[in-house]
């Protein structure tokens, strides 16, 4: 684990790092914004933009920390380099690409560095990283043992501690989720959505994971889950959350991974591990009937 001055450190640089791509998402965007490639269906899109953004991101990595290898997710895993630092950068260049696409709002650029290894899940650990969503002038940040934070530009500048929402019953709280791009993933998800729904005050599908997750830390909803989500729609948001005093966690105390994310405030997250558990219960009884 890296000192508390190098947590510092690091913190700052996702903040600039992310910021910058932030910027250069907003200003560069072309007039006719195509669709590059896709990856797990047509569906799941990669544009021109998140190219540069990661490459922009990658470069300035290389320049300040040469010996900390990076995880994209568009270019995959560096080789890590000679006398590998320990520390893994992972970044998303646009969170939230259908949104980008379509010019809504809820779209980001997530840079957070990890201990461990995050291709394997439940290996690692995210220890300080930044989440900018440029539409909104928002930049939430947080690093391992000081807290999380929301610097924001424009009429509203100025910089704000995170706190979590605490005290709500599952009944009145709102929920934030997403659905993966593979058909089956998404037919269980909104099967999932669907039994959920009736127990919480509403459900909210925004559009980024991990601006989601930096909504419950900042008070903007009650609690959060997805399946399916990759380290680098996680690893910045989830470290926002628990330094905002949240939980996030996987299935029955595993941690984050693939399999779920839950993330809430510690009085609401077991209810809501609680109603999922159940709602995935049952599910399986009925596919199996
Ligand atoms: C997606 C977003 C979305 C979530 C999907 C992610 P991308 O990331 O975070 O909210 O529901 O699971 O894949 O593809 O826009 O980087």
């Amino acid at each position: 684990m890296p000192t508390s001055v190098e947590l510092a450190d690091l913190e700052a640089l996702a903040v600039a790092l992310a910021s910058e791509a932030g910027r250069l998402i907003v200003d560069e965007r072309p007039e006719e914004l195509g669709v590059a490639a896709t990856k797990s269906s047509a569906t799941d899109i990669v544009t021109v933009m998140d190219q540069r953004s990661e490459q922009l991101l990658r470069r300035r990595l290389l320049a300040a920390r040469p010996r900390d290898a990076v995880l994209g997710e568009e270019e995959g895993s560096s080789v890590r380099p000679a006398g590998w630092s320990g520390l893994t950068w992972v970044v998303d260049p646009i969170d939230g690409t259908v949104n980008y696409l379509y010019g809504l709002p809820a779209y980001a650029v997530s840079v957070a560095v990890v201990t461990g290894d995050p291709t394997l899940p439940g290996e690692w650990e995210p220890v300080a990283g930044a989440v900018c969503s440029p539409a909104a002038g928002e930049v939430f940040h947080a690093r391992r043992g000081g807290g999380a934070a929301l610097r924001t530009r424009g009429a509203a500048a100025g910089s704000r501690r995170l706190r979590v929402l605490t005290g709500q019953e599952l009944d009145g709280a709102l929920v934030g989720t997403g659905f993966g791009y593979r058909a089956q993933d998404r037919a269980r998800q909104g099967a999932v959505a669907a039994a959920l729904l009736p127990g919480v005050r509403d459900l909210r599908r925004g559009g980024s994971a991990a601006i989601d997750l930096c909504s419950v830390a900042a008070g903007r909803l009650d609690g959060y889950y997805e399946s399916g989500l990759h380290p680098w729609d996680l690893a910045a948001g989830q470290l926002v959350v628990e330094e905002a005093g949240g939980v996030v966690s996987g299935w029955q105390g595993r941690p984050p991974s693939g399999e779920m994310v839950i993330a809430a405030g510690p009085s609401l997250h077991g209810a809501l591990h609680g109603a999922l558990r159940s709602a995935v219960e049952e599910i399986g009884r009925r596919v199996t009937a």
